[in-house]
């Protein structure tokens, strides 16, 4: 996915990656509450998931059904389900010019599945632009936390670990290393939060990031 997207005159598209425990979601709900105060549209999401279609995919993917396929077919499942989820949710949101806050993208496959999963960047990528196309996130959070910090976290969690969590620590730490590498290379969408601060404070700091970067201004 190039850096900078094509500016859109309707909707803004804001993603937000970063490894398991890092406060990915208790943010998009935060943001979300906050951006919708202001009478905005707000559409909050997910992936793998946020469509009917892609939900089924999901539950392939995360329970561990498509492993024994290796890393390649589980690109092409999570491609398949962001390609649905792009159509029936995402696209039309945007048209309507709402503000699509979604919890992981193309990123994560960039990082799991490329970077992790030994999927070829090359490949990673244009299957990326076939799916993507033009709809390139406006902005992308990575919210960055120590692995023990992470792990600490998971632990306090109840349900049992998915697929991708049972993965080695090692697997934990190269994945923030892929990430933080990825918002290198592309400063112009990607925003990098110390998800170590408290809730209160990540959340000024996307806001911050959501009024200079998009003009949106969220009191
Ligand atoms: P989920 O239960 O939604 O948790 P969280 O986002 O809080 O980690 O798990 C989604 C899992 O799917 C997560 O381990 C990352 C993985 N994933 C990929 O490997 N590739 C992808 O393209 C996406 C969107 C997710």
């Amino acid at each position: 996915m190039p850096d900078g997207s094509v500016p859109r005159t309707q909707g803004r598209f804001i993603t937000l990656e970063g490894g398991e425990g890092s406060g990915k979601s208790t943010l998009a709900k935060q943001l979300g509450a906050r951006i919708a105060a202001t009478g905005l549209e707000v559409v909050l999401t997910r992936e793998p998931g946020g469509s009917p279609g892609a939900e089924m995919v999901r539950h392939v993917l995360l329970s561990g059904a498509a492993e024994p396929l290796g890393p390649f077919a589980e690109t092409l499942l999570f491609a398949a389900a962001r390609s649905d989820h792009l159509e029936t949710k995402i696209r039309p949101a945007l048209a309507r010019g709402a503000i699509v806050i979604c919890d992981r993208f193309a990123d994560s496959t960039r990082a799991y599945q490329g970077a992790l999963g030994g999927v070829e960047p090359g490949l990673v990528s244009k299957i990326e632009r076939v799916v993507v196309d033009h709809t390139i996130p406006d902005l992308t959070f990575v919210l960055d936390v120590p692995v023990s910090i992470a792990r600490q976290r998971l632990m306090r969690r109840s349900e049992g670990p998915d697929r991708f969590e049972r993965e080695a620590p090692d697997f934990h730490e190269k994945l923030r290393v892929a990430y933080l590498e990825m918002a290198e290379r592309a400063p112009g969408r990607f925003v990098v939060i110390d998800a170590t601060l408290p809730p209160d404070a990540v959340l000024s700091k996307a806001l911050e990031a959501i009024s200079s970067r998009l003009g949106l201004t969220v009191t």
